[in-house]
């Protein structure tokens, strides 16, 4: 993990943040159907996303290397309800160095600093890497056709 930083994505980070989200839609997330996949698009645009970033809620944040956004994580503590991990992304050429763990565990951090006790996730392939982070399975479920993990993290007093 040379030269690469877990931030909060920075109001200028946002662009950059966009392009990456919506060709990691369009290349990994294809297991959800085309109409999912424009929907989610535009629920992450660029004023969505600055929106989010205003928000005491919601936590984004960025993977860089030097100055390059290569990974995000993107997630929310919500008034009512467990927080969620919405988000999970690292570029091809720099999977396998422990930056989706370096993202997920700052993610884990910030939703229990703004007080959440326990953590979702959604996920269709990735139960196992979950697993060992942490997560414990509690079910399966379909959204929008596709058969979906979900799992919980138990944020420690
Ligand atoms: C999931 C993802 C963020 C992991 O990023 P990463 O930086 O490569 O993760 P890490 O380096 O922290 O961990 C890599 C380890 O996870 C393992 N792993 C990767 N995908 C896995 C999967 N689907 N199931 C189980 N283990 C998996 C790797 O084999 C590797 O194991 P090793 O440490 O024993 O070699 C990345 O693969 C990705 O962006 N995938 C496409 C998007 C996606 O599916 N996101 C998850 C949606 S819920």
């Amino acid at each position: 993990m040379t030269n690469i930083r877990i931030t909060e994505a920075s109001v200028l980070s946002l662009p950059a943040l966009n392009r990456l989200f919506v060709n990691a839609v369009h290349n990994h997330f294809q297991y959800f159907p085309e109409h999912v996949r424009n929907r989610v698009i535009k629920d992450h645009s660029l004023v969505r996303l600055s929106l989010a970033k205003v928000d005491p809620r919601r936590v984004l944040l960025v993977a860089k290397q030097d100055q390059r956004i290569i990974g995000y994580a993107i997630g929310a503590k919500p008034a009512i309800g467990p927080a969620q991990v919405y988000w999970l992304y690292v570029e091809p050429d720099h999977r396998g160095a422990n930056i989706g763990l370096s993202l997920l565990s700052r993610m884990l951090k910030v939703l229990g600093s703004k007080g959440a006790s326990e953590i979702a996730i959604a996920t269709h392939d990735h139960r196992r890497y979950y697993e060992r982070q942490g997560f414990k399975w509690v079910r399966n479920t379909m959204v929008y056709g596709v058969k979906m993990d979900i799992l919980t993290f138990k944020v420690k007093a």
